[in-house]
């Protein structure tokens, strides 16, 4: 079953501070995601990987194209079954799915309020109405299966690594367990043994009803966690093919 559709999606940004010229995004970019399916997204530094997941999680507004969610057909009341297109939907919509059923790390590592680490991963299953202890149970279990050492579970993310405070990140985007997941680069800060912690739960995560849509640049990671390769190319989508054709690709 198709999960999402992406048709012809594109993202222009105008960019007045350079005399109102436009930066190209993403331009026309359509394929489909299987429900349970880990799809990659790879690319040159700069061909639209992160517009892509910043346009599926709606933080941009494309500028054209549809995004056919089918993720909470369940939810939707009137028009089960049709799909929900996040390209168009109202914002009250998005949060309501984002709350729901999709996940987000983004590529850089947000500033953390003065929360402890177990508190900044247990607070999406707090909002989800989880009591506190049991929450915190859960954001512990994740934190040392992503070998963050306990001692810092008590301390604010604010002082940690680059490496600390992504797993920090994809602890907090994983522990309401999200049925769509899209994650930008969540390895890239991580050593060889920490980042194998990682693909291990990813491996472990991703299911028949969770589906995620991850960028990497790592061929190593790509081949352990991903089903098929998604390859843009100057905003365009150069072509999806089964990860066991993507060997020996560059990717940048
Ligand atoms: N918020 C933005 N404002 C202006 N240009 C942007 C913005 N986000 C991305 N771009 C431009 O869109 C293109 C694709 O960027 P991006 O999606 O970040 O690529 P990648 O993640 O593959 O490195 C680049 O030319 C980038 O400068
Ligand atoms: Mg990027």
């Amino acid at each position: 079953m198709t999960v999402l559709s992406v048709e012809g999606l594109s993202k222009t940004f105008d960019m007045h501070v350079l005399g109102d010229t436009q930066v190209v995004g993403l331009d026309d970019v359509s394929f489909d995601v299987r429900e349970g399916e880990f799809l990659a997204v790879v690319g040159e530094s700069g061909s639209g990987k992160s517009s892509l997941l910043k346009c599926l999680y709606r933080t941009y507004d494309p500028t054209g194209g549809r995004i056919v969610y089918h993720g909470a057909d369940e939810l939707a009341d009137g028009d089960a079954g049709d799909g929900i297109d996040l390209a168009a939907c109202d914002d009250r919509e998005v949060i309501a799915l984002r709350d729901a059923t999709i996940g987000y790390t983004s590529q850089f590592l947000d500033e953390i309020p003065r929360v402890p680490a177990v508190d900044v991963v247990a607070r999406p299953l707090r909002e989800q109405g989880v009591p506190a202890e049991d929450a915190r149970g859960e954001a512990r279990e994740l934190l040392s299966r992503l070998d963050l050492p306990e001692a810092l579970w008590e301390a604010y993310p604010a002082t940690f690594s680059g490496g600390e405070r992504q797993r920090v990140n994809l602890a907090q985007a994983l522990s309401p367990r999200p049925t769509l997941l899209l994650l930008d680069e969540p390895t890239s800060a991580l050593d060889p043994e920490t980042r194998q912690a990682a693909i291990d739960l990813l491996r472990e995560y991703v299911g028949e009803d969770t589906t995620v849509v991850g960028v990497f640049h790592n061929t190593a990671v790509i081949e352990a966690v991903a089903d098929r390769v998604v390859v843009l190319d100057d905003g365009k989508l150069q072509r999806v093919v089964p990860v066991a054709d993507f060997e020996g690709e560059v990717v940048g």
